[in-house]
């Protein structure tokens, strides 16, 4: 299949031209136009975004999420590939079921779905899994994400196989005691709310617990959603030390602060909660300086109703990847500049794996989306293909709407006009 995608600018430069794309390959730039051709409107042409935390939900709580709701909805947000989560019922810990994710994911023709394992088997920190025939199976990651790793001892051994195996772990590192079901950040706010709080100490206690473990085995750690600044204090600290160490930031953790939680919405808890504007700029600053290794969603539908709940009952999570580059595009284009924000949404993910880098020349995989940068759009959650038709930006101008999404050579989302 050739597909030929004109009016377009690369990332970096203001001259139009036309890329041709050809059995999921890059094949040239500024070529005949051969195939389908596809009017790029002057966007600007880049890697497709690349996810590596998000939950899809399937199997078992497809109410919440599903792999083709989930997929189209990374697909329409400029992801050509996203790293599910494995805290679904059941939970990824078993070959099989990795297999038969990735089969149906391959069927669906939206983003490519990279499952993460299960560190311990159903996620309950006791048993480790069978590292090695997940990772045969397709599996990319291990991490018993959405729960915490009390057990230190059970992390170490995974975080040893992991690295036999050249796996990365990635851990929601969070004191699961010291957090003591805190609904928000603990703090002014939550004081003047009466809202039981979460210290920001709870995961930078944790963070440093884990720096210890990657300095013992060796083992590649990815921390996911920083959210506190000494969390960054700590994982700067431990990469000057050489350890093998990566990190994210989420752009809710970016844009919004506590404060939010004064509208008593649970549309606000999420897991790592919502922190200080002074935890934000400081996340932020570690984006700038190069300590911050990749942002990442950690998109987590759940349905109207649970979220209606009240703030004590509602689960943790708040899903927006259909929006995820807008967000950081509007609110952060200015300070970060558009090649760094990429950066950090496609080789940055890549580096923390051990991938490929993503590229746009002549031979490279054909993952690509077409961005428009300039024209501003209201955020209408009532058409995200996500079944999570909610959000904190709903109502807001943003800018930096995907047009295209190319995947494998072939049109995942495309923007209606
Ligand atoms: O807010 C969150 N939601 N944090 C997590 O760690 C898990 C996630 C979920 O699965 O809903
Ligand atoms: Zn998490």
């Amino acid at each position: 299949m050739t597909l030929t995608i004109t009016n377009i600018k690369r990332v970096g430069s203001d001259k139009t031209e036309s890329v041709t794309i050809e059995n999921g390959l890059i094949k040239g730039w500024n070529l005949p136009a051969e195939g389908q051709t596809i009017d790029g409107q002057g966007g600007t042409l880049a890697p497709a975004l690349i996810e590596l935390h998000a939950h899809l939900r399937e199997p078992g709580q497809t109410e919440k999420e599903d792999l083709a709701s989930g997929l189209a909805a990374a697909a329409a947000g400029g992801y050509g590939t996203v790293v599910c989560m494995p805290n679904t019922r059941p939970v990824i810990d078993d070959p099989a079921l990795v297999r038969s994710l990735i089969e149906k994911a391959d069927g669906l023709g939206f983003a490519r779905l990279k499952p993460a394992a299960a560190v311990t088997r159903g996620e309950k920190g006791e048993h480790l899994t069978e590292m090695s025939y997940l990772k045969d199976a397709g599996a990319v990651m291990f991490t018993d994400d959405g729960l915490t790793n009390e057990n230190a001892r059970v992390l170490r051994l995974g975080m040893e196989y992991a690295r036999s195996l050249n796996m990365v772990i990635s851990v929601h590192a969070e004191d699961d005691a010291l957090r003591a079901g805190g609904v928000m950040n603990e703090g002014a706010v939550s004081e003047e709310l009466g809202l039981p709080g979460n210290p920001a100490a709870a995961a930078a206690a944790r963070v440093a617990r884990d720096m210890e473990i990657v300095a013992l085995t060796g083992a590649r750690l990815h921390v996911q959603h920083l959210s506190t600044a000494r969390e960054l204090d700590i994982v700067r600290d431990a990469k000057r030390r050489g350890l093998p160490v990566t990190c994210e930031v989420c752009p809710h953790h970016l844009d919004l602060t506590d404060e939010s939680l004064r509208t008593f919405d649970a549309m606000y808890k999420v897991a790592p909660p919502l922190r200080t504007r002074q935890d934000a700029d400081y996340l932020l600053e570690g984006l700038l300086d190069g300590s911050v290794d990749c942002i990442a969603t950690d998109h987590a539908p759940h349905t109207r109703a649970e979220k209606e709940r009240d703030l004590l009952e509602a689960p943790s999570g708040i899903a927006y990847i259909e929006i995820a580059f807008p967000i950081m595009w509007t609110r952060f284009g200015e300070r970060l500049g558009l090649e760094k924000l990429l950066d950090l949404m496609t080789a940055g993910p890549a580096r923390v794996m051990g991938w490929p880098l993503p590229s746009l020349e002549a031979g490279s995989p054909a993952d690509v989306v077409v961005l428009d940068l300039d024209t501003e759009r209201e955020v209408n959650p009532a058409e995200f293909r996500s079944k999570a038709k909610f959000t904190p930006w709903q109502g807001q101008m943003l800018k930096g709407w995907p047009l295209l999404t190319v995947v494998n050579g072939r049109v995942a989302y495309r923007r209606e006009p």
